[in-house]
């Protein structure tokens, strides 16, 4: 059922004020949340109601820049209460019952860190806060860092929540073009015929991003590319590539499809595999978005480490559909450019009657970011009086012109994804099943680092990561597409 209430909980953290009530506010003014609809932050800090709300005001006017107006606000300033949390006090969450009495059905947001999800979950159920049913909870990344600390997690949050109650945020899923992806693939006959092994050549998947750890050393060094996006956001992508058509959009039909691609994985456990089908980097000091920056060690805060910010992967999927065809994941921190794009590449056709002309195979391309849009390189005649003179085209669709109508400003990803929670519909959220084959798969490559030995090579700041990653490509005769 739709909820009546959401509790913020790590309501003055830097997520909750750079997206979460941005979303809401954005949700609000479009008309899309429930009429008596409440919004409660909770957090440490011992703050008074108005104090709440102006930090709140110049979190969201901040956000909406030009789409920010005062009526809006107004409107929006009184679903908002505050209640001071602490989870080292289950006082605190009886207080807080008294305030959720008549709440209705609420949602349970905890933007906090992971390690604080069991006491709030224990505290939430003790202070009879959780009615079967009736309430939900919404948790972020990361999961854990491995197969037995997520598990760990989600048996926590299981003694509280049934699994039909937790809804996992991948906040990539949120993003329109991802959900596109399922559009593209499943409301066009066009694709799905040519969606396999026979005529696609391979895969590119490319999560870019230019700026460094921002700030995060300590986290971040914890975790490194490979548990901080592969485990999780490029993941989520190649699932939705490669699965097959789900019956329905219903949550379990899609989730079945994803957490079968998951389980296809090929593992990557051997020498072999590790020193051919994976590459690590670091990034050195070196230009990056026109601005000298320093390498990842001496980064604030940091110090000596072989935590790889940038990560390459051959990936193979098992099974009759994708059989043969290499799924090259990348991403990295400190690229040249914020680019998040995939690619298929199809391959070259059987025979050429063109002789003399080289063909270039068809290129389909998806890109998230910076802009949104579909590209399909063709083969085509230039305009010649003489004999025939073949080129690349590309068949180009911006998302972004085709929807400024409906969708004048680029949403933010979290608020299609707390629309969806609020009507209580998980197929945009990740089920445990899929968290554990993700795990299962990354545990094997981190293993494999760890037992042969392979430190992170390095690459400058500004470039697309370190040698081996054209390698990885090339070695197959194939190369990645910027
Ligand atoms: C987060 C990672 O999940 O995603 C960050 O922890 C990363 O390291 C971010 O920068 C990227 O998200 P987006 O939406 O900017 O591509």
């Amino acid at each position: 059922m739709t909820a009546q209430t959401i509790v913020i909980v790590g309501a003055t953290g830097d997520l909750a004020q750079r997206m979460l009530f941005p979303s809401l506010y954005f949700l609000d003014s479009e008309g899309k949340l429930p009429k008596n609809f409440k919004i409660f932050g909770a957090a440490r800090t011992d703050l008074t109601h108005e104090a709440f709300v102006a930090d709140v005001h110049k979190a969201v006017k901040a956000r909406a820049g030009k789409y920010f107006t005062e009526d809006a606000w107004n409107a929006f300033a009184q679903r908002l209460d505050y209640h001071t949390l602490d989870a080292e006090k289950p006082a605190t969450f009886k207080a807080l019952a008294g305030l959720l009495k008549d709440s209705g059905e609420t949602i349970f947001y905890l933007s906090t860190s992971p390690s604080l999800y069991d006491a709030i979950s224990t505290h939430l159920r003790e202070a009879d806060l959780v009615k079967p049913g009736a309430s939900r909870v919404i948790v972020e990344k990361p999961i854990g860092r491995d197969l037995a600390s997520s598990d760990v997690i989600n048996d926590s949050l299981g003694r509280t929540f049934a699994e039909r109650e937790i809804f996992r945020i991948d906040h990539y899923l949120g993003k329109e073009t991802v959900q596109n992806l399922l559009a593209l693939r499943f409301a066009n006959a066009l694709f799905e015929p040519l969606w396999n092994k026979v005529s696609i050549d391979h895969v590119q998947i490319t999560v870019g991003e230019t700026v460094g750890v921002e700030g995060r050393w300590g986290y971040y060094n914890d975790y490194g590319a490979l548990r901080d996006m592969v485990q999780n956001h490029v993941l989520q992508l190649l699932c939705l590539v490669a699965m097959e058509p789900p019956a329905s959009l219903d949550p379990d039909s899609v989730r079945n499809e994803k957490v079968k691609v998951l389980r296809s994985l090929r593992p990557i456990t051997s020498l072999d595999d590790v020193r051919h089908r994976t590459v690590r980097g670091q990034y050195r000091a070196g230009v990056a978005d026109g601005k000298t920056v320093p390498g990842y060690n001496e980064e604030a805060g940091g110090g000596e480490s072989d935590t790889e910010t940038f990560v390459a992967l051959q990936a193979n999927i098992d099974n009759w559909r994708w059989a043969g065809v290499p799924f090259y994941l990348r991403t990295g921190k400190r690229l040249p450019s914020k680019n998040t794009q995939i690619v298929i590449q199809f391959k070259d056709v059987p025979h050429s009657i063109f002789s003399g002309e080289s063909l270039l195979s068809n290129r389909l391309t998806i890109r998230l970011q910076p802009e949104e849009d579909i590209s399909l390189s063709l083969m085509n005649e230039t305009p010649s009086l003489e004999g025939v003179a073949l080129r690349s085209v590309d068949l180009n669709l911006s998302l972004t012109d085709a929807f400024k109508n409906e969708a004048p400003r680029r949403r933010i990803a979290y608020e299609r994804l707390l629309l969806e929670a609020i009507r209580d519909n998980q197929t945009l959220f990740v089920r445990r099943d899929e968290i554990e084959a993700a795990w299962t798969w990354i545990d094997g490559i981190i293993d494999g680092w760890k037992r042969f030995d392979i430190k992170p090579a390095p690459y400058v700041a500004g470039t697309w990561g370190p040698a081996g990653a054209y390698a990885l490509t090339e070695r197959n005769g194939q190369t990645w597409y910027e």
